[in-house]
C-alpha cells in the first residue's frame, strides 16, 4: 500500500513522444479521475502504472517502493477495461476463481473471495450462469468482480462504462462510487465524461497532449480552472469566452471593455494587469443575469431540457456564438434582444498569449475558497 508516486514519466512510440515529463502522487485510498480529449494519453499513463508498458523515461514508485521493473502481479495492481474480456465459456464463477487458481490459492480463499466480491456486486444470483446470459452491465460488474477478488492494492479503471447505456452508465457509475468507500483502496479512473469525472473524483488530473494541465477537486477545477484548456473543457455547454481590453486598472480588480458599450468589472489583482492590456473573458453559460442593463444578445434558437433552457445566440453586430442557461422554462423569440450581465465575481480572466488564467483578486481567492 501506499502512494503512487510518477516523476518526470515520459513514454515515447518511436519518434511520437506521447507523455511529457508526467510529476504526479496520489495518495492511498483516493479516487483519482485521469480525463482529456480522446489520444492524449490517458490509456498509456493507466497501462503504464499498471506495468503493461514500459516507460522511456522517469520513475514510479509505489508506497516508496521503486516499481518500474514489476510486473502488474508484483505491483498488486487490478485493471478494468473498457471491453469485458469475460472468458465466454466459463461461468461467472470460474471467470471470477480463474486468476486465483493460476495463482495457486487455497479453495476456501477463493471461495470466499467469490463470495464477498458476489456480495458487493449482487452477482449472487449469476454465479453459474455464462457471460452471454448476462446483460453488459452484468458483464461489466463481473469484470470489476474479477479485479476485486485479487485484492490489489489500487484498481485502475479504463473507460469502463463506454459500452453500457446511459441508464446503466449512471447505475453503475454508483456502484463504482460505494464499492470505493467500502473498499477504501485507490482507484483510478479513465474517462472522457466529465459528468463522470465531476461526480466520482477525489481529484481529478486534467491531460492534455500527454501533458498535465491541472490537478484539483473537481470544484476547485471548475471554479478556478488554471488556463484556457482546462476553462473549456469542464463545465457543458462549454464556457463563454469574450475577447476584451483592460480599459481601466482600480483598487479591488479592472475595468474591462469587450464593446457593445458595457464596461465590464473583473475581480483579478490589479497587480497583474496593466491598462490597454489584452484579455479574454471566461463565463460560463450559468453566470449571467438576463434583464436590466447589460450586453446586447440577440437570440438564435433555445434548447429547452424541462428544468433548464439553454439560449443561443450572438452579441448584436457580432458572429461568435454565445450560450445562456436558464433555470426553468424560457423561450425567447429567434430576434430576440436580451440584456445579459456577467455576475460579478465569476468572470475567469486569461492572458490571450500564455492561455493562463490572471491571479484572482485577493478577497476574491479567499471568497472562492468558502464557496468551495
Ligand atoms: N502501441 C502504440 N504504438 C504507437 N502509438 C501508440 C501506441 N499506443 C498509443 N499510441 C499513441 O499514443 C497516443 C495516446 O494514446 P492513448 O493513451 O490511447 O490515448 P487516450 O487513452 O487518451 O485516448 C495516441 O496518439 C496513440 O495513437
Ligand atoms: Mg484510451
Amino acid at each position: 500500500m501506499g502512494n503512487l508516486k510518477l516523476t518526470s514519466v515520459t513514454k515515447s512510440f518511436g519518434a511520437l513522444t506521447v507523455l511529457h515529463d508526467i510529476d504526479l502522487t496520489i495518495d492511498n485510498g483516493k479516487f483519482v479521475v485521469f480525463v482529456g480529449p480522446s489520444g492524449c494519453g490517458k490509456s498509456t499513463l493507466l497501462r503504464i502504472i499498471a506495468g503493461l508498458e514500459d516507460i522511456s523515461g522517469g520513475g514510479i514508485e509505489i508506497g516508496g517502493r521503486d516499481v518500474v521493473h514489476l510486473s502488474p502481479a508484483e505491483r498488486k495492481i487490478a485493471m478494468v477495461f473498457q471491453s469485458y474480456a469475460l472468458y465466454p465459456h466459463m461461468s461467472v464463477r470460474k471467470n471470477l476463481a480463474f486468476g486465483l487458481e493460476n495463482l495457486k490459492f487455497k479453495r476456501s480463499e477463493i471461495d470466499a473471495r467469490i463470495a464477498e466480491a458476489a456480495r458487493m456486486l449482487a452477482l449472487e444470483p449469476y454465479l453459474d450462469r455464462k457471460p452471454r446470459q448476462l446483460s453488459g452491465g452484468q458483464r461489466q460488474r463481473v469484470a470489476i468482480g474479477r479485479s476485486i477478488v485479487r485484492n490489489p492494492d489500487i484498481f485502475l479503471f479504463d473507460e469502463p462504462l463506454s459500452n453500457l447505456d446511459a441508464a446503466l452508465r449512471v447505475q453503475t457509475r454508483a456502484e463504482i462510487t460505494r464499492l470505493h468507500r467500502q473498499l477504501k483502496t485507490t482507484m483510478i479512473y479513465v474517462t472522457h465524461d466529465q459528468v463522470e469525472a465531476m461526480t466520482m473524483a477525489d481529484e481529478i488530473v486534467v491531460l492534455n497532449g500527454g501533458r498535465i494541465e491541472q490537478v484539483g477537486t473537481p470544484l476547485e477545477l471548475f471554479d478556478k480552472p488554471r488556463n484556457l484548456f482546462v476553462a473549456g473543457f469542464l463545465g457543458s455547454p462549454r464556457m463563454n469566452i469574450l475577447k476584451g481590453k483592460v480599459v481601466a486598472v482600480g483598487e479591488t480588480g479592472v475595468t474591462v471593455d469587450v464593446g457593445y458599450g458595457v464596461p465590464l468589472q473583473a475581480r483579478i489583482d490589479p497587480a497583474a494587469v496593466a491598462a490597454g492590456q489584452a484579455v479574454l473573458l471566461g463565463i460560463r453559460p450559468a453566470h449571467f443575469a438576463v434583464g436590466g442593463e447589460g450586453l446586447p444578445f440577440v437570440v438564435q434558437y433555445h434548447e429547452s431540457l424541462g428544468t433548464e433552457t439553454y439560449v443561443y445566440g450572438t452579441f448584436e453586430g457580432s458572429e461568435e456564438q454565445v450560450i445562456v442557461h436558464q433555470a426553468g422554462h424560457f423561450a425567447p423569440e429567434r430576434g430576440a434582444l436580451l440584456r445579459i450581465m456577467p455576475q460579478p465575481g465569476r468572470m475567469h480572466v486569461f492572458d490571450p498569449d500564455s492561455g493562463l488564467a490572471l491571479p484572482r483578486a485577493i478577497e476574491e481567492r479567499s471568497a472562492a475558497h468558502e464557496h468551495a
